[in-house]
């Protein structure tokens, strides 16, 4: 008779943690358990919290200097294990934890079974975890400042480029490519700054909370959390082994960050559409159609606006994961790692293509002024003139704004092509000076209020976000 598929008769109990049990788990379980296939990406901030909770233990006269050496070197075994690819991650040890240590122990025997003294695979997991979303933060800070430098190279060198200003994708009034593309630079600049945010709150070490109480051992906390970069230790210890939050902030921060990347290639679908025809996006950032020869399809972009939900879905599940557990550690937390990488991953690739997408694209600022002169974007700049030089209150003045943008529409004529005739018997208090307001040019440029699209502000903007956002300031160590 064949075997039974859940059958354990033969899987051993697990080496580490086996003592009290007389068989293994059934081959479903140790699927369901095991998290070596994604959490291996913690080797190196395991190895590392390892080494400092080796070197504190040894201070601290907890375990033989003698031991502590040979852990110390076996542990860079192991990490040249792992960096060269030779090492054996086997589901069996369930985790990077466990399959760290049972190397370490097989490579340097008894000694290495000393290293989870006064510690706990739950304060471990806390803590390599936090070291390795602080690691993801400063990666993507660094992504996020290069696409601004890339936003405000291009802001600079379109500073009076003008373009139609939208609302409702209708157009709205004149505004400068330059002055739009800066208020993506504000966007991704406040996203860094929730990163930010995020890093100053989880640089806490959870190192030494061990299961959840604490430990009988006299460690030093200060000495660990210092060697790992850490601010200082976690102050409770139930806390430092039961909370996701610096998951979820980051899931967060990063939800919004990709959500300003998806409108940013939303706009870059619709003016490279050729309706619009605003840009043209390289052909390292296009593809083709396998039928239609004459395609030229912005997929970078469509991807980038399609991946949002990805790391949105990343940060509503982990919320779901976390919101109903007791205190303190509860294996559901191992599902906390796949979302953060997923977020993280596609966040870094998103930002990077689009940094990509706005230095290769070419404008085509005829067409964006054509655009911009067209379709009465003027309209409120005459409305405006009333108001200044006609003394018209802003209400009446919108009326008569209104009724010679339905005349001009009525002879299928622009604002300024208008005949001063026609207008003033609408309004009898217009003049020829009232040309001088009609056009797209001298409408951007007499917006020059505080944070307005007028050409020289924005050139004035390149210069304060060139000096606020670039420098390769770590994000962490940033004055805010
Ligand atoms: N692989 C586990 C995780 O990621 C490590 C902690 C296991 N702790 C435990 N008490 N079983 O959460």
């Amino acid at each position: 008779m064949a075997e039974k598929k859940n059958s354990r008769a033969r899987r051993p109990a697990n080496k580490l943690w086996g003592g009290r049990f007389g068989a293994g788990p059934a081959a479903a379980m140790e699927r369901i358990n095991a998290s070596i296939g994604f959490d291996q990406r913690l080797w190196p901030q395991d190895i590392a919290a390892s080494a400092a909770h080796c070197r504190m233990l040894m201070a601290q006269k907890i375990i033989p200097a003698k031991d502590g050496r040979a852990i110390l070197k076996g542990l860079r075994a192991v990490a040249k294990e792992i960096e060269s690819g030779r090492f054996k991650f086997r589901a069996a040890l369930e985790d990077i934890h466990m399959n760290v240590e049972a190397r370490l122990t097989a490579l340097i025997g008894d000694a290495g079974g000393r290293l989870h003294t006064a510690r706990s695979r739950n304060d471990q997991v806390a803590t390599d975890f936090r070291l390795w979303v602080r690691d993801a933060i400063d990666g993507i800070d660094a992504g996020l400042e290069s696409l601004q430098a890339a936003l405000i190279g291009r802001a600079e060198e379109h500073a009076a480029t003008l373009m139609p200003g939208f609302t409702h994708l209708q157009t709205a009034q004149p505004v400068t490519l330059g002055h739009h593309l800066l208020a993506y630079v504000e966007m991704f600049g406040r996203d860094r700054g929730r990163l930010a945010d995020a890093r100053a709150r989880l640089n806490e070490c959870p190192l030494g909370a061990a299961a959840l109480a604490g430990t009988s051992f006299p460690i030093d906390r200060r000495a660990t959390a210092k060697e790992l970069g850490f601010d200082r230790p976690m102050a409770n210890s139930l806390d430092a082994v039961s909370d996701r939050d610096f998951a979820l902030e980051f899931l967060a921060a990063a939800a919004i960050a990709a959500s300003h990347l998806s409108r940013l290639a939303e706009e870059l679908v619709i003016w490279s559409s050729e309706r619009f025809a605003f840009i043209r996006l390289s052909d390292a950032f296009s593809t083709g159609s396998s039928i239609m020869p004459q395609k030229r399809n912005p997929d970078g972009a469509e991807l980038v606006r399609a991946k949002t939900g990805r790391v949105m879905g990343a940060m509503a599940g982990l919320m779901v994961v976390m919101k109903g557990l007791p205190l303190a550690y509860s294996k559901d937390m191992q599902e906390d790692k796949e979302p953060v990488f997923e977020a993280a991953d596609t966040l870094a690739l998103c930002v990077e293509v689009m940094d990509g997408m706005v230095s290769d694209m070419t404008v085509d600022a005829q067409a964006m002024k054509a655009a911009a002169d067209g379709a009465y974007a003027t309209a409120t700049d005459l409305a405006d003139w009333l108001v200044r030089e006609a003394g018209l209150t802003f209400r009446q003045a919108h009326g008569v704004s209104g009724r010679i943008v339905r005349l001009a529409e009525d002879k299928g004529l622009k604002l300024d092509a208008l005949e001063l005739a026609a207008m003033r018997k609408i309004e009898p208090k217009i003049t020829k000076d009232v040309f001088a307001v009609l056009g797209a040019q001298r409408s951007a440029a007499s917006r020059v209020s505080q944070g307005g699209t007028a050409p020289r502000r924005v050139r004035a903007a390149v210069t304060a976000a060139r000096k606020r956002y670039l420098g390769g300031s770590k994000v962490g160590q940033r004055k805010r």
